[in-house]
């Protein structure tokens, strides 16, 4: 496990197989509570997903409401690159109301769903398992009728039973989804049994190397991330997350993470996307501003202190070398630079350091007496801005020159 060039310039094996991307900000992200967007964010957001590298994204849920309908219709006909999907529930009139939304797009997506597990067909659906396996064939070959490309859903697949789910997907097939995604519907998967899931079924339905495999992964055990790569392992090549990680309940994984673990740990998860990593950043603002959603300050990759040291080991050891604390360069996510945070655990070495980087050059008295003020003050206040930093400097000199 060694970790010898950070991210950006790792050696990545040439034999990597290609993992696509399907981006759910639009539709499972924006079903957060208080995380509705405007027609103008939406179709802002998936123009930057597409110019990042995202290979689905999935624009909405056309049947919910007009205003999903025309931000689907809309960026179905704007982009010329990504494959636009639209949500659809078992239901004929979603079909056709999701065929009609992305019908302009360059590759259209029709994404429907049907739950499989006891809990929901008792208590949500009251259909017995034959009527559903009836309604997956009879939609299946409705929206492939609509569209060459079809995805179906599994919903609660991870508390569907084996045998069970596997004469599902089969039935998907050969109805004519090309791709089958198994969702975590509930978060309650380990990565263990998310693996093991895909291998299983994979392994058990005759026609399964007719479709790619799909994870979709809720975060309520704060799994979400490592299931989705547990899925990868146990054959999936397509991940669904939303960007900051945004979705129903306690969220979907998180574009952000799933991207950056495939880069930083190409040695043990040899797997490519098509991101653009570089873009991570501005993507986490766009959406953290367009849906008012804050990004908590300590998340992986895109959280405010997730280049920050403020301990004065840490800060020692970045000084020498930044490697020693940091398994990715910021600038590989978009990150303009590493920041030191001054503070009551900052050493000598990094106080030299800011004030270089301040303008200033103390001789060695100076700057012992500077250090002695700073630790005073940082152990008064909480943070320790450059300006508290300049006013206690200009302080410090005026003292020298009396
Ligand atoms: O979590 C889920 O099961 C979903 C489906 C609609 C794919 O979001
Ligand atoms: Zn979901």
């Amino acid at each position: 496990m060694t970790n010898p060039t950070q991210s950006g310039s790792v050696q990545k094996p040439s034999d990597k197989d290609r993992v696509l991307i399907f981006d759910t900000t639009l539709r499972d992200g924006e079903q957060c509570p208080g995380a509705t967007m405007t027609f103008e964010e939406k179709l802002e957001i998936a123009e930057m997903l597409d110019a990042m590298g995202v290979d689905i994204i999935e624009a909405g849920f056309p049947i919910a409401s007009d205003g999903d309908f025309e931000a689907v219709s809309e960026i179905a006909r704007r982009l010329k690159r990504a494959t636009v999907a639209g949500l659809a529930r078992a239901i004929s009139a979603d079909i056709a109301r999701a065929g009609e939304a992305v019908r302009h797009a360059v590759k259209p997506r029709i994404h429907t769903f049907v739950s499989t597990s006891p809990i929901h067909l008792e208590h949500q659906m009251r259909k017995t398992q034959e009527q559903v396996l009836e309604i997956i064939t009879g939609t299946v070959t409705q929206a492939r009728n609509l569209v060459e490309d079809v995805e179906w859903s599994a919903m609660d697949a991870t508390r569907t039973p084996i045998d069970y789910l596997c004469r599902t997907v089969e039935a998907a097939i050969r109805a004519g989804a090309t791709t089958i995604n198994l969702p975590d519907t509930v978060g309650y998967a380990t990565p263990d049994e998310y693996r093991a899931m895909f291998k299983a079924v994979r392994e058990r339905v005759p026609n399964a190397d007719k479709a790619i495999f799909s994870a979709h992964c809720h975060n309520d055990l704060g799994l979400a991330v490592a299931n989705s790569l547990a899925g990868i392992e146990g054959g999936v090549r397509q991940v669904e997350c939303t960007v900051n990680g945004i979705g129903e309940r306690a969220g979907n994984a998180a574009l952000e993470e799933i991207v950056m673990a495939l880069r930083v740990r190409a040695d043990v998860l040899p797997y490519d996307t098509g991101i653009d990593a570089t873009q991570l950043m501005r993507v986490s603002k766009a959406v953290s501003t367009a849906c008012s959603f804050p990004v908590q300050y300590n998340k992986a990759i895109v959280g405010r202190n997730a280049f920050a040291h403020e301990s004065g080991i840490h800060q020692d050891g970045m000084l020498k070398n930044n490697t020693t604390y940091e398994i990715m360069t910021p600038e590989s996510v978009g990150v303009t630079k590493t920041s030191l945070v001054m503070g009551k655990h900052s050493g000598r070495a990094a106080f030299r350091s800011k004030l270089k980087e301040m303008g200033y050059d103390l001789g060695d008295n100076q700057l012992e007496d500077a250090f002695t003020r700073f630790k005073a003050l940082a152990d008064r206040k909480k943070h320790v801005y450059d300006e508290d930093i300049e006013a206690l400097v200009d302080e410090n000199i005026a003292t020298a020159h009396d």
